[in-house]
């Protein structure tokens, strides 16, 4: 039953709405009628659901209770490596909810939505100028449907060319799902290992790039946080060969102001909103994973697109080598304004600095925990840094030790286990909005940790000891899930 932490009073096994129900209750207040009573109609007669009655302060004290659970950008520093987790300003939040924003139904006339219209014509331009590519959707929902939407143009542009072809070429330190959309498009993946540096070689990709290969994927800067400084190279071969260049442009949070991936020979590129744009992330979604193409592909762009014609903003379908419609509607059109919000509130010069400071953070805590934990690759990073639990093995203590000790220290844990390149890998990303004090709290707990690992690796096995939940079987909680609480 109800369980209380002395110290606060917070509940922490709370009880169902259903549970805390108390006939009689009642959480809203109408006015006095003052038209004549009428029975209902006889469809909406009956017994109503069986919904607990409870008061106003029942229902608040209960969301804001179990709110307290849950990690958040808005509670503390959550460096989870390839997410970037940076603070979403609150006063995107305020544009995103204006009324006429909030409130237009996706199926109004273009006549009756021109703002809305004129916002995402707006932000297509504004993300054409960051990655100096020329058109853009905004209709994919997620990074990964960003990268099915570049498989889809990629196809298409080779269909039309007459040229089937059916394999692709993904670095081994690509993110999972560059594969997985290539191989919902009907592609195979080529794998190529990245080289001593951690980088794609272009020896690497001439030896695999053929006339059966429609492109290469590239994630720049990649998942070990190393800008990509061949890509231009690579660029040059597979477009000698006909293919073309995906750029995964999910970490474009390091790089904004500073590299125009179109001047390096990409042809296709998504943009995670949810990642470099301060939109909130949400449990698998809604993102945002607007497609930015070199002129040749904008041919192939998902329909409907948003135009100007004779002095008013329309969505037009009239274009006949789309690739057609991926997603209801205009896309995740409350994160598209947020993105816009962030943009204009920015501004050019602070949207560099923004990855400036990603940068300047991630090498921080790359050059204060080097020798505290084991540094693979030991070059200068971009906006994350990968360490591993090499020094920690010696004490049977494993990265998902140390992970787990970090809730006790109050931090969300980095993103662990991934790159694959990198064994017991542990990603560090702190993005820019974390100021020095908190960055040095996190190294201050890394340490820490490192020193228990040492002294007392038990406790780290143990943790965490001060969170609601303690360690889970994951195997039993993966094949008996309990979603309930
Ligand atoms: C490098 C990289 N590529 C692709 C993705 C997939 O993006 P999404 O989770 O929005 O589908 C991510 C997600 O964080 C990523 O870090």
């Amino acid at each position: 039953m109800t369980d209380f932490l002395g110290t606060t009073g917070l509940v922490l096994d709370e009880p169902l709405l259903w549970e805390q129900g108390r006939k009689g209750r009642c959480g809203f207040s109408l006015p006095r009628r003052d038209v004549e009573r009428r029975p209902a109609p006889e469809a909406l007669a009956g017994e109503g659901p069986d919904f607990p009655d409870l008061s106003e302060v029942d229902v608040v004290r209960h969301y804001t209770r179990l709110s307290t659970w849950n990690f958040s950008v808005d509670t503390g520093m959550y460096p989870l490596g390839s997410c970037t987790m940076k603070y979403n300003p609150k006063t995107n939040e305020r544009q995103a909810a204006r009324p006429g924003f909030a409130g237009a139904h996706p199926l109004l006339p273009s006549e009756l939505c021109q703002g809305a219209l004129e916002l995402m014509a707006a932000l297509e331009c504004l993300l054409a100028e960051i990655t100096g590519l020329d058109a853009v959707t905004l209709q994919p929902g997620a990074g990964a449907h960003g990268e099915l939407t570049g498989m889809l143009i990629f196809h298409a542009f080779h269909r039309r060319k007459g040229s089937a072809r059916s394999k692709i070429i993904v670095p081994d330190t690509a993110h999972g799902t560059n594969p997985a959309s290539a191989s919902l498009c009907g592609y195979t993946s080529v794998p190529i290992a990245s080289n001593e540096k951690g980088i794609l070689s272009p020896e690497a990709v001439a030896a695999v790039m053929d006339d059966q290969t429609c492109g290469i994927m590239v994630t720049n800067p990649n998942t070990l946080g190393l800008f990509e400084e061949n890509i231009k190279a690579i660029a040059d071969i597979v477009h000698a060969k006909g293919g073309l260049v995906y750029c995964d442009g999910a970490n474009m949070n390091a790089v904004l102001g500073m590299a125009h991936m179109g001047n390096m020979g990409v042809d296709v590129l998504h943009l995670n909103l949810h990642k470099t744009f301060a939109t909130p992330h949400g449990g698998g979604g809604p993102g945002a994973g607007p497609v930015c193409v070199a002129k040749h592909l904008e041919p192939f762009l998902p329909v409907p697109r948003v135009r100007f014609v004779d002095d008013r903003y329309v969505l037009s379908e009239d274009f006949p080598l789309s690739i057609g419609k991926l997603q209801a509607f205009w896309g995740n059109t409350a994160n598209l304004i947020r993105a816009y919000s962030y943009i204009l509130s920015m501004g050019a010069e602070d949207l560099k600095r923004v990855s400036q400071l990603a940068v300047l953070n991630a090498r921080y805590i790359k050059e204060r925990l080097k020798g505290t934990y084991h540094l693979p690759y030991d070059r200068p990073c971009m906006h994350e840094c990968v360490f591993s639990d090499k020094h920690q093995q010696a004490h049977k203590v494993t990265t998902l030790d140390i992970a787990k000790r970090l809730m006790d220290y109050g931090f969300h844990p980095p993103t662990i286990y991934f790159p694959l390149v990198v064994p017991g890998a542990i990603m560090i990303e702190p993005t820019e909005t974390e100021s020095k004090e908190t960055i040095d709290l996190f190294i201050d707990a890394m340490k820490a940790i490192a020193a228990e690992a040492r002294a007392n690796p038990e406790t780290l096995r143990e943790a965490p000891t001060r969170c609601k939940r303690r360690r889970l079987d994951e195997t039993a909680a993966a094949r008996k899930p309990c979603l309930r609480g």
